[in-house]
């Protein structure tokens, strides 16, 4: 287990050699190395921010656009109204186009980063969810990433996603009202 504060992160995702996920299987390993994983989180901090479309689209598709990639998340599952459980994306193709074509972030922060052999925990803060007005308000989420390093390409097998899901609706244009009565309800002055 490894833990690394973002500026340590940061340190070690510049120390990577950028390329081809197939270059991490030489040496061949059965377990997940610090370097590996930092690539990961890089590669999909790339690709989530959308900063660069071009990159981005080669960073999504070096990780995530094998078919049988599988995504789920309840925050994503209570925004489209969809039940709980529902898988979040049909397929790891459809999962890269969905993320280009959402307006690119203002910023992403790696809080924390997490992993053993064969899972990476990510917490993260993305700023600039749903347009440049939202770039300094941070939507705070967590990423449980499964890999396999026995793949040939798109080492990512699935992700579990949560996040902020009322800051996210907020900042979409959701219109979020306080209940009347209740434990929730705004205590007069
Ligand atoms: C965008 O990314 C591509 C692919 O990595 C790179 O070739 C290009 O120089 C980048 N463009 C800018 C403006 O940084
Ligand atoms: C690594 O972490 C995941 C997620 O908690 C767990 O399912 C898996 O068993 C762990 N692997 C080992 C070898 O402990
Ligand atoms: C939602 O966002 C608006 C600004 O667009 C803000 O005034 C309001 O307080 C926010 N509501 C909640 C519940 O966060």
């Amino acid at each position: 287990m490894k833990f690394s504060t973002a500026l340590l992160f940061a340190t070690t995702a510049a120390a990577v050699p950028f390329g081809n996920w197939k270059q991490w299987k030489q040496p061949s390993t059965n377990c997940l190395t610090d370097e590996q994983a930092a690539y990961i989180n890089e590669l999909s901090t790339i690709f989530q921010l959308k900063a660069n479309l071009t990159a981005a689209r080669l960073a999504g598709e070096e990780l995530f656009a094998a078919e049988e990639y599988k995504q789920y998340g309840h925050s994503i599952n209570s925004l489209r109204g969809d039940a709980l459980g529902t898988l979040v994306e049909p397929s790891g193709t459809q999962y890269v186009e969905n993320v280009l074509s959402a307006p690119p972030l203002a910023r992403i922060d790696s809080l924390a980063s997490l992993h053993n052999c064969t899972h990476i925990m990510e917490h993260w803060d993305f700023y600039g969810v749903g347009g440049p007005q939202n770039a300094n308000i941070p939507v705070r989420g967590f990423s449980l990433t499964k890999v396999d390093l026995t793949r040939e390409k798109q080492p990512v097998v699935w992700r579990q996603v949560e996040f902020n899901s009322m800051q996210w609706a907020n900042n979409t244009g959701f219109t979020i009202e306080f209940p009347t009565s209740g434990p929730y309800a705004p205590q007069p002055e």
